[in-house]
């Protein structure tokens, strides 16, 4: 089930959005906002951090979950990828620390493998999502790893299937089955999914687990 069946490549690329977003200072907000969701991803991959362990956060935004991943004891690598200029601009300017980089996520080839891959509300931002997963299962991680994604743009949360228009993005509307099908078909063992703070009409975020 790799192919996509609902994107509508009618909008400006998603990184051009973000970094506009960046500017105005919307990327606080965004990152207050799924801050609940992120906590729900962390602790579902607490295993992980029993060990010393690198992180890469996958659109990274400005940086909130790579500094939140360097603040555990055990993490000694924490990184982060997006594609929208200022994004990275400005988590370069609140942390020195870290490394941050500027780049398209399929363009992207990392010089290390990773313990934990993480993604917070990227995934659906793509033409083919398979493309990453399959490359982060392959290429990019380490063969002890793990891939958590949220999302919160899904076909069974019905509140979010406007946002493309809303927003002007375009934006890949699939189920959770088709998600997990990704997973499992880039290799994925171990594959479960939550939907994690779900209320009235808000389905919650779908998260998405895998280990490879
Ligand atoms: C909704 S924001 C989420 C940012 C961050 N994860 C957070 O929770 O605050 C989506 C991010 O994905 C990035 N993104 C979308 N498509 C991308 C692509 N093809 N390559 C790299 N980054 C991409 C955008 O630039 C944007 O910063």
């Amino acid at each position: 089930m790799s192919k996509t069946i609902n994107f509508n490549n009618k909008y400006p690329p998603a990184t051009a959005v973000f970094d506009n977003w960046a500017t105005k200072g919307k990327d606080e907000g965004m990152a207050k906002g799924h801050a609940n969701s992120v906590n729900f991803m962390f602790n579902k991959i607490k295993p992980y951090f029993n060990n010393q362990f690198s992180a890469l956060d996958v659109g990274c935004g400005n940086g909130w979950v790579v500094r939140k991943f360097k603040e555990l004891d055990t993490c000694r690598l924490s990184i982060g990828i997006d594609g929208a200029k200022k994004m990275i601009e400005k988590a370069r300017e609140i942390d020195l620390d870290n490394e941050y980089i500027h780049s398209d996520l399929l363009e992207w080839k990392p010089q290390y493998l990773f313990n934990i891959i993480h993604s917070m509300e990227v995934l659906y931002y793509l033409e083919d999502p398979s493309k990453i997963i399959k490359k982060i299962y392959s290429e990019w991680l380490n063969s002890a790893g793990c891939f958590i994604f949220g999302i919160d743009h899904y076909s069974e949360n019905p509140v979010s299937i406007s946002w493309p228009e809303d927003v002007g993005v375009n934006m890949n509307t699939q189920s959770i089955g088709y998600w997990v099908s990704l997973m499992e078909d880039a290799g994925f063992r171990n594959v479960n999914y939550w939907q994690t703070g779900a209320k009235k009409d808000w389905m919650g975020t779908l998260v998405v687990f895998g280990e490879k």
